[in-house]
């Protein structure tokens, strides 16, 4: 499957007959990737991302960013052909994953506890996870990235349906940001003007799962026809908005 090296750089390019129009996302859980997580050593992960992954000291990071990985190189290398070490992923200037043998492919991963979840698509894409849980935060979070129209709907709501409608936005608004790139701020955040949308017109596809207790955003022109692999008996059920581009 190793066919070629990419525009002059020393990489070995895997090349396969599939490709990820629309995207796809996987999504697994840290227990059930534990044997690949637990072994001691990684031989495939890239000079990079093993940099990273030293600097990493908590067990549960190191754990989120690995899995994040491990799910990626299951997608290209399903989709592309190769091996996990033919897919080393690097980072932008501010963080976002890419793939410097491949840059026409896009990467986006996302972690929220013992959740992981990555999304893999011909066009720039960005993903987020998030569990739905009290916070002790919560409500500095709301009047942090919340604009006044978004403050104005949470108000109407009772309070399980103003935390799912906050998480929504929430995961929205980070799957914007992941898509663009850019560096994160919460004025950022607070800036991002989105609409509900049909799937027609989507730019954001969220999913709702796990008795409503999780929603995971995938941010990406194709959204609305992703490809969605959950774990085991989640079912989900999804709603489109449409983030309005002058405000990104
Ligand atoms: C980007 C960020 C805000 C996402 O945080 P989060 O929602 O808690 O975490 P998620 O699990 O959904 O996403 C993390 C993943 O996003 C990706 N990511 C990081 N920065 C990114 C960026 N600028 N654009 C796109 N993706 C990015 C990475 O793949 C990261 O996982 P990895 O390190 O294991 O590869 C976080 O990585 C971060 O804090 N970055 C910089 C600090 C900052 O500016 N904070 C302000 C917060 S408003």
């Amino acid at each position: 499957m190793i066919a070629a090296l990419a525009g002059g750089q020393d990489l070995a390019v895997p090349v396969g007959c599939g490709n990820f129009a629309p995207p796809r996302v996987l999504m697994g859980r840290l227990e059930a990737l534990a044997d690949e997580l637990e072994r001691p050593d990684h031989p495939w992960l890239g000079a990079g991302e093993r940099t990273r992954l030293t600097a990493i000291t908590s067990q549960r990071r190191r754990e989120q960013f690995l899995a994040g990985r491990i799910l990626a190189r299951r997608l290209l290398c399903d989709a592309l052909g190769g091996c996990a070490a033919d897919w080393p992923l690097s980072v932008n200037a501010h963080g976002k994953p890419t793939l410097p043998n491949r840059p026409d492919i896009h990467v986006s991963i996302t972690h929220s506890g013992p959740f992981v979840a990555c999304a893999v698509g011909n066009a720039e894409l960005g993903l987020d996870v998030e569990l739905i849980e009290p916070r002790r935060h919560t409500e500095d979070l709301i009047r942090m990235t919340c604009n006044a129209a978004e403050l104005a709907q949470l108000d109407d709501l009772r309070d399980s349906e103003r935390a799912l409608h906050f998480i929504g936005i929430w995961t929205v608004k980070e799957a914007a940001l992941k898509q663009s790139g850019e560096a994160f701020s919460v004025a950022q955040l607070s800036r991002i003007r989105w609409r509900f949308a049909q799937a027609a017109d989507a730019t954001i596809t969220s999913w709702y799962f796990g008795n409503q207790r999780m929603v995971l955003s995938l941010a990406s022109r194709e959204a609305a026809h992703a490809q969605l692999e959950l774990p085991p008996a989640c079912t989900s059920t999804g709603i489109e908005w449409r983030v309005l581009e002058e405000a990104l």
